[in-house]
């Protein structure tokens, strides 16, 4: 499974990259509003710094609209994808753009039908959000584990895209599942990396060797 990082943080996406773990960036209207800047600006500059898909989200709500926005998204940078909602709009634009070979990765899925119809109209990548639907008191990642053997079985070649993760543990339930990827805030990457037992392993490794280092 890769990971991305789900951020529109400059700081945040420098400091996952350099971490040599990253093979991609999703960010979103909510994300990029955070940041507080020009949104096409933000979007070319994370397409700059990784070596991988970057998403970013039409705002429009009908298909030609969604598709026009698609257009000059893609054109800023050869490895933008277009988010695209899942909407009976969003199913056209992704049929539209697939004939016009832009990439595109369908979101706010929340159900494995969603994720199928999806697929079928073209998709490049569908992004279940885990954690929403753990708000809510569903099981989140029921969805991953219904859509992974489902494109399998039927051929389909959209990747599984898990999102709105919440902690580690689900990171490691959509590996477990086979999910292609899980797009992951910094602050979970960071937990993901830190141990306690490897922290007081390593103060005990270094206090151990000043004791002798002199000698
Ligand atoms: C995915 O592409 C979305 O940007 C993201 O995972 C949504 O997460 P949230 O539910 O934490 O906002």
């Amino acid at each position: 499974m890769r990971i991305f990082i789900d951020s529109a943080n400059i700081e945040e996406i420098k400091a996952a990259r350099d971490l040599g773990i990253i093979s991609g960036v999703t960010t979103n209207p909510s994300l990029i509003a955070r940041e507080g800047r020009n949104f096409r600006q933000v979007v070319q500059e994370i397409a700059t710094l990784v070596d991988g898909p970057v998403s970013a989200e039409v705002i429009s709500t009908e298909a030609s609209g969604m598709v026009a926005e698609a257009l000059e998204l893609a054109a800023l940078a050869e490895n933008i994808v277009i988010k695209i909602p899942m909407t009976a709009e969003g199913l056209k634009a992704v049929k539209r753009l697939k004939e016009k070979n832009v990439k595109t990765n369908v979101t706010l899925i929340f159900s494995a039908n969603q994720a199928l119809l999806a697929a079928l109209a073209g998709a490049t990548y569908v992004s279940p959000f885990v954690g929403r639907l753990d708000d809510i008191n569903h099981y989140g990642m029921q969805v991953i584990a219904d859509i992974v053997p489902i494109f399998a079985q039927h051929g389909l070649e959209t990747e599984v895209i898990a999102a709105s993760i919440r902690h580690p543990l689900h990171v490691l339930q959509a590996a477990r599942l086979g999910a292609d990827i899980a797009t992951v805030p910094y602050k979970v990457i960071m937990q993901m990396v830190n141990h306690p037992l490897t922290e007081a392993g390593l103060a005990r490794f270094l206090a151990d060797w000043n004791k002798v280092k002199d000698k």
